[in-house]
């Protein structure tokens, strides 16, 4: 897909079509990842239950991931649940989970009109059953989609995912002299993907929280005070086109064209 093609399903002259008529088509990031945070104080700024908030995150997600594959990313990652989110009350959780079946459930068909290749990341494994096998329905559906590739972060932690990474190499017998930081990343849950471009967190927040640790070494940060349930396509562009003014060095004294090696 391409910019044309995001240009032709936003509304003609509203804000949205704006903003895309400033994103330079040559520099749009591969891969973006984005901390979806907020629900909690989205539900509680209306004196609705935390739970309220998840569930309209999920028009968010919707939103984000139409406009992501309309725009021409290669990768969309969506932090969904860490592996200390189970710290939170039982029912919250299971909310989250049942949430969550139901977005699959109903936006396959979207995933397959729009060749999305859905993946979980993470240990979906330990997830209920039930969720488990929907995320396999959901990655067997669509493993010969060609378009963008959806990661959904499940039961995820970027610490996790190093020693799961180590686990997996030693496993496959890889000699200590023979391991750097290429042959490692073959071992991660994002093995063959780039890594972001640019990171997103949404409500504010300035931390990463364990989230793709290895991968966003060099990635550019977006933060915004916008809640999740509340961004939408307006705010993704906002956060390319700011990214498309970085410098980024990667270390040395003369900048690289933002998204070097980028379509
Ligand atoms: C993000 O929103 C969703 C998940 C972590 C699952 P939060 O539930 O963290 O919302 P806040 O941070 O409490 O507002
Ligand atoms: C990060 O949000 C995890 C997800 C978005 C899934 P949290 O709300 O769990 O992060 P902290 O606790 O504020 O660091
Ligand atoms: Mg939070």
């Amino acid at each position: 897909m391409s910019l044309d093609q995001l240009r032709a399903w936003i509304p003609p002259g509203g804000p949205e079509d704006a903003l895309a008529g400033q994103v330079i088509p040559e520099r749009i990031p591969r891969h973006v990842a984005i901390i979806m945070d907020g629900n909690g104080r989205w539900a509680a700024q209306r004196h609705l239950p935390r739970v309220e908030g998840h569930r309209a995150g999920i028009d968010a997600v919707r939103d984000t991931v139409e406009t992501s594959a309309r725009l021409g990313l290669d990768v969309l990652t969506l932090y969904a649940f860490s592996v200390e989110n189970w710290k939170r009350p039982k029912t919250e959780v299971s909310v989250l989970m049942s949430l969550l079946r139901r977005y699959l459930r109903l936006e396959l068909d979207t995933l397959l009109r729009n060749n999305i290749r859905f993946t979980a990341i993470g240990r979906p494994n330990e997830l209920p059953e039930d969720v488990y096998h929907e995320l396999l329905q959901a990655e067997a559906r669509t493993s010969r989609n060609t378009g963008m590739r959806f990661n959904i972060a499940l039961n995820y932690g970027g610490r996790a995912e190093i020693v799961d990474a180590a686990r997996r190499a030693i496993e496959a017998g890889v000699s200590p002299s023979s391991l750097d930081e290429a042959r490692f990343s073959e071992f991660l849950y994002t093995a063959g993907q780039p890594d972001p471009d640019l990171l997103i967190r949404t409500s504010g927040e300035m931390r990463v929280s364990n989230f793709l640790l290895w991968q966003i070494a060099y990635a550019e940060i977006w933060v915004t005070d916008t809640l999740w349930p509340d961004f939408r396509c307006q705010h993704l562009l906002e956060a390319v086109i700011a990214y498309q003014k970085r410098d980024r060095r990667y270390g040395g004294i003369v900048s690289v064209p933002v998204a070097a090696g980028a379509k």
